[in-house]
């Protein structure tokens, strides 16, 4: 079903796809496309909608909506009692939050319907009772991307392109010795078993020296014809001593990926060093993020976008920039919130990966850091109300507050299970309690960088000792 919906010059196409989400919400799920029209459809409010008669009405629901989308905040949106009138005034709230979302390029809106308030969902626009309109919700597929994003929904860049809304991280590590040597299938084999599982998206980076392996994993899977390449969103990332020639490093790593292009390439932090890492080099960020321009303009990565920037260092590259960030990637978790900076990203159209998702909710991950863990008795009652692992709660959590986690997993098991996420929902007083873990406390806190003048976090008194 196809409606059009417009917010200011610009107009979308807006498709429905409904589907029973099993078993624990007692919810229809309505899935939202949207595509710019090229067609210079009307706006909503001067076509007539399936259903809609009383155009006063919905003229009035949809300024509304708007209201209601502007605030930003978990929006209920109540029908009037007798049924006579309940389902029509909803469309148009509905069309109008989607319309602001994609002003403002935010393509991050799901809506639930009770699914006790009608019987079939073959018919959107009747059905619709109660809209539950959340702003950390998602999702569309329909955006001319013909793509799959397997089990992960597909959230829209602002360049046009789409990221599923989770990954497969890869980076195996420290031990004794410093930074884990990479051997062939370290990767690769759990990157088979990802893609078999569902993922579509991998996060490597020329630092995690695994780009090969990642590439072998990816063909593996296409000449078993489980994906095509253009299925798969492959990131990557520019080193710290490769600054000064970031199209020929791309051109490496692609090299190492054996690919044409990556989906996404990141500057993977505003800290550089001379290329034998023996010192500090001092590069001004903007020079590499014109050279970060140079590899979309060339096609060797679709969307460009940054990693541990702060607020700041990102806004100097926005009033920069030619082409703006499409993805910030930094911390989040239970214990790292990052509101500001995520509030801050969403404002400018940034979609926020989250790296290190789980933070240190296993005692192997920094015994030093606060809780919780992954006993923590309310987190595992949420898990236990939807017959979910804790796990799955953090990064379902992390998934609705419309962010593309990233968990690493070298387990079958766990691989499965972190990617588990797209048939329950926690509803607003869960998310709130979750919320409340935040003690603005880093996973990643890379402190014996800090006399670098880029280094993007506070400074300590005491650095710690570097693993490197
Ligand atoms: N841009 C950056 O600067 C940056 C920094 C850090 C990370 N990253 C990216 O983000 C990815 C993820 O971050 P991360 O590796 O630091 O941490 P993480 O994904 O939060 O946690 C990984 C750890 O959790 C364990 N684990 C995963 N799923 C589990 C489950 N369901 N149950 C129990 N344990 C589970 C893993 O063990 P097993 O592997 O043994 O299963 C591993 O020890 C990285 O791999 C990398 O791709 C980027």
């Amino acid at each position: 079903m196809n409606f059009y919906a417009s917010s200011g010059l610009r107009y979308f196409r807006i498709t429905y796809k409904c589907s029973t989400v099993p078993p624990h919400h007692c919810v229809h799920r309505l899935r939202l496309g949207l595509r710019e029209s090229s067609s210079g459809n009307p706006p909503v409010r001067d076509r007539r909608l399936p259903g809609d008669d009383e155009d006063a009405t919905a003229d009035g629901q949809f300024r509304e909506g708007i209201k209601a989308a502007r605030r930003r905040s978990i929006i209920h949106t109540r029908p009037r009692r007798d049924n006579a009138t309940m389902n029509k005034p909803a469309l148009p709230v509905l069309m109008a939050l989607v319309a602001l979302s994609a002003a403002k390029n935010v393509f991050l809106y799901e809506v639930q319907i009770p699914k006790s308030s009608h019987e079939s969902c073959g018919d959107a626009c009747r059905a619709i009772s109660v809209l539950q309109c959340t702003n950390y919700g998602l999702f569309n597929s329909d955006n001319g991307d013909s793509r799959d994003g397997g089990k992960a929904p597909r959230l829209t860049l602002n360049d046009g392109n789409s990221i599923p809304t989770i990954g497969l991280g890869t980076f195996l590590g420290f031990d004794e010795n410093g930074q884990k040597d990479v051997k062939p299938g370290d990767v690769s084999t759990p990157l088979e078993w990802a893609i078999e599982a569902g993922y579509r998206m991998v996060d490597t980076a020329s630092a995690y020296k695994n780009e090969e392996d990642v590439g072998i994993g990816i063909r593996n899977a296409i000449s078993n014809g489980t994906i095509r390449r253009e299925d798969m969103y492959v990131v990557t990332k520019l080193g710290s001593t490769e600054q000064r020639n970031v199209v020929p490093a791309l051109r490496q790593s692609l090299k190492k990926l054996n690919m044409d292009y990556v989906d996404l390439y990141l500057i993977h932090s505003p800290v550089t060093f001379t290329p034998n890492h023996s010192t500090f080099d001092v590069i001004d960020y903007l020079d590499t993020w014109k050279s970060m321009e140079e590899t979309k303009k060339l096609g060797l990565a679709k969307s460009i976008g940054l990693s541990n920037f702060n607020q700041s260092q990102i806004q100097r590259i926005l009033d920069n920039a030619e082409i703006n960030p499409s993805v910030l990637q930094v911390e989040v978790n239970l214990n790292l919130g990052q509101d500001r900076l995520i509030e801050y990203a969403k404002d400018k159209g940034i979609v926020v990966m989250a790296y290190t998702p789980f933070g240190s909710i296993f005692e192997s991950q920094d015994s030093a850091a606060p809780p919780p863990r992954v006993d923590d008795p309310q987190l595992r009652s949420i898990a236990e109300r939807y017959g979910k692992t804790v796990p799955q709660i953090v990064l379902r959590y992390l998934v609705q507050r419309g962010l593309v986690p990233i968990p690493k997993s070298i387990h079958k098991n766990r691989i499965e299970e972190n990617i588990d996420l797209f048939n329950f929902e926690l509803t607003p007083e869960e998310m709130k309690t979750l919320a409340e873990f935040n003690k603005d406390y880093r996973t990643v806190y890379p402190s014996y960088w800090q006399d670098h003048p880029y280094y993007p976090y506070e400074r300590k008194e005491v650095p710690d000792k570097s693993p490197f």
